[in-house]
C-alpha cells in the first residue's frame, strides 16, 4: 500500500524516543501470528475487481511531481491482505490490522465513546477505555513525523491540550485522519511470555475515508501495521529494541484453512538454522521515497530464456520514478511497461494451455484449465534475478490466479515506469520466507523455511 510521500526533510530518528519495554532478555524476538483474512469471500472475485479498479486508477493518474504512485494499494481488496493483530491499550484491546511494508504509520480506528459496552466485539479502539492512552501534544518533535492536515489547526506551544493532528492518504486518495498518540501494546515474545511495549506511536484514527481503507473492500480491519523505512513504522519502532530486522512468510491464499504464520521482529533466527540459507539482495534507498524497500531487479526469465529488456527501464530515474519495490500491502505485481509486455507475448508463445475465450476485464492473458488436472505443470515458469545474483523462482500460482471458473489469468500488471516503480506485490511472495534486514540494508528470501514456527 502506498503512502503518498511528500518531499519534505524527514526528521531523523533520534526525535522518536525508542519504545519503552519492560522486562525482555537480548535474545529474544517477537513473534506476531499473521494470517490471510477468513474464511475467504471468493479471493478471485475479489481480486478481479481490485485489479480492474487498479488499471482504472493508474490509467487515470496525472503524474503529480514527488508523488510516487501509479497504482494503487491491494487494501481495496481486503481479501488480497494479510493480516496480524495487535493488542493495545490498557487494558489491551486486541484489533486487526493489515501487515503492510509499503507505508510507515500504525493507525487504528478510533472511536471517543465513554461507554462502549455495546461495541462489543471491539472494531475500533477506545481510547477513553485504556489508562495509557497519551496524545501527543502538537510542539512535540513526535508530531513533526506525520503529515499534518491541511487545515490543522494552529500549534500553541503554551496550551496543554493542543493535540497533534494528523492526515495520511494512500495512493488512491484514501485517507485516515485522527490524532497521534502513543500508546502500550502487549505482544509475545519468542519464549511466550507477554511484554509490554510503552510509548509505541501510532495513529488514532477519527476520520477514515477511500475505497483502501473503508467500507467493505478493508475487509474487517481495524487499520493498518505500517512497516516500511520511516522513523514512524512499527518495523522502525520496535526494532531499536529487538534488532532492527523483521521477517515473515505469506502463506498459500487458496489453502483452506487458511494457515498461520509470523510476522517476526528482531532475529527470528538466532544466527543460524534454515534463515541463514537465504539468498541475499541489497536494499536500495530512494530519497524521493523513503518509506519503500526498493530492490534491483536486473532481468526476467521464462522458461530459462532470459528476456531482452533495456537495463534502463528497471533503473530508479533522477526524479525518483521506476525501480521495483517489494510491497506486502499490494495484491498483484507490477512490471515496468516494456517489461510487461515482453514477458506476457513471452508467456502467451510458451504457455500449453488454451488462451480463455473470454478475457477477465483487467487482465491481458488468461488462460482455460478446464478439464485439466494440473495447470501449473503446463504454465511456463518465471525467474527473477535481483543484483547480488539473487535468484527468484516463485511456482507459477505465485503469478497465476483463478479469476473465474477454470480461468486463469497472469497476476502482472503494467506499470508506467516513467511515473511509477514496478512491484514485487504480496501474491509473488507466497510461500517464502522475506527477510528485511534494516541495519545491513539487505533482502533476504528463501522458498524453505515457511514450515517453522
Ligand atoms: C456503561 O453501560 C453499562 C451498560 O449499559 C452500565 O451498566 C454502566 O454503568 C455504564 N458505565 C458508565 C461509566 O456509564
Ligand atoms: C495559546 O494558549 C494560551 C493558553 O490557553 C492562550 O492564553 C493564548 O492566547 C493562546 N495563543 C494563541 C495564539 O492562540
Ligand atoms: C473452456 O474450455 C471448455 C472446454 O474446452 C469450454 O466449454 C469453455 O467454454 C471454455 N471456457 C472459456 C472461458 O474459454
Amino acid at each position: 500500500m502506498f503512502h503518498l510521500t511528500i518531499l519534505c526533510s524527514l526528521l531523523s530518528l533520534f526525535l522518536l524516543p525508542p519504545a519503552n519495554l519492560a522486562a525482555v532478555s537480548d535474545d529474544e524476538f517477537l513473534k506476531l501470528p499473521l494470517l490471510r483474512k477468513s474464511p475467504l469471500p471468493s479471493p478471485t472475485q475479489a481480486l478481479a475487481l481490485d485489479t480492474r479498479r487498479l488499471h482504472f486508477l493508474s490509467l487515470r493518474r496525472k503524474p503529480i511531481p514527488f508523488v510516487k504512485s501509479p497504482v494503487v494499494s491491494g487494501a481495496s481488496s481486503g481479501s488480497g491482505q494479510y493480516f496480524v493483530d495487535l493488542r493495545i491499550g490498557q487494558p489491551p484491546q486486541s484489533l486487526h490490522l493489515i501487515a503492510d511494508t509499503g507505508s510507515d504509520l500504525v493507525w487504528v480506528k478510533c472511536s471517543a465513546c465513554r461507554n462502549c459496552s455495546l461495541h462489543s466485539p471491539a472494531t475500533v479502539f477506545f481510547p477513553r477505555h485504556s489508562s495509557t492512552f497519551s496524545p501527543t501534544h502538537c510542539y512535540d518533535p513526535l508530531c513533526r513525523l506525520v503529515p499534518e492536515p491541511v487545515r490543522a489547526p494552529k500549534c500553541n506551544h503554551t496550551r496543554i491540550h493542543s493535540t497533534c493532528h494528523y492526515e495520511y492518504a494512500y495512493a488512491d486518495g484514501s485517507l485516515t485522519s485522527g490524532l497521534f498518540a502513543t500508546e502500550t501494546t502487549t505482544l509475545k515474545t519468542s519464549s511466550g511470555r507477554e511484554a509490554y511495549l510503552k510509548s509505541v506511536a501510532f495513529g488514532c484514527g477519527f476520520r477514515i475515508s477511500g475505497q483502501s481503507v473503508s467500507g467493505a473492500s478493508f475487509n474487517g480491519a481495524h487499520g493498518v501495521m505500517g512497516l516500511g523505512r520511516g522513523p514512524i513504522s512499527f518495523a522502525s519502532q520496535l526494532g531499536r529494541r529487538f534488532g532492527n530486522k523483521f521477517s515473515y512468510c505469506l502463506m498459500d491464499y487458496t489453502l483452506s484453512p487458511p494457515p498461520t504464520s509470523y510476522l517476526i521482529i528482531g532475529d527470528g533466527d538466532g544466527g543460524g538454522g534454515v534463515r541463514s540459507k537465504l539468498l541475499f539482495t541489497p536494499l536500495l534507498t530512494n530519497p524521493f521515497s523513503p518509506t519503500f524497500y526498493y530492490i534491483r531487479l536486473k532481468s526476467v526469465s521464462v522458461n530459462g530464456a532470459k528476456l531482452r529488456i533495456h537495463p534502463s527501464v528497471w533503473e530508479i530515474d533522477g526524479s525518483g520514478n521506476g525501480g521495483t519495490v517489494v510491497d506486502s500491502g499490494t495484491t498483484l505485481a507490477f512490471l515496468a511497461d516494456p517489461a510487461y509486455r515482453l514477458v506476457v507475448a513471452t508467456v502467451r508463445r510458451r504457455i500449453r494451455l488454451p488462451i480463455a475465450a473470454e478475457l477477465t476485464p483487467g487482465f491481458d492473458l488468461c488462460v482455460n484449465v478446464s478439464g485439466v488436472s494440473k495447470p501449473e505443470k503446463l504454465m511456463p515458469r518465471l525467474k527473477f534475478e535481483f543484483a547480488g545474483g539473487a535468484v527468484f523462482v516463485p511456482p507459477p500460482r505465485n503469478y497465476f490466479i483463478e479469476t473465474e471458473e477454470h480461468v486463469q489469468c497472469l497476476a502482472i500488471q503494467s506499470v508506467n515506469q516513467k511515473v511509477g516503480f514496478s512491484v514485487m506485490g504480496n501474491l509473488m511472495q507466497q510461500g517464502f520466507v522475506f527477510e528485511f534486514d534494516r541495519d545491513r540494508s539487505r533482502l533476504g528470501f528463501s522458498p524453505r523455511g515457511c514450515a517453522l514456527p
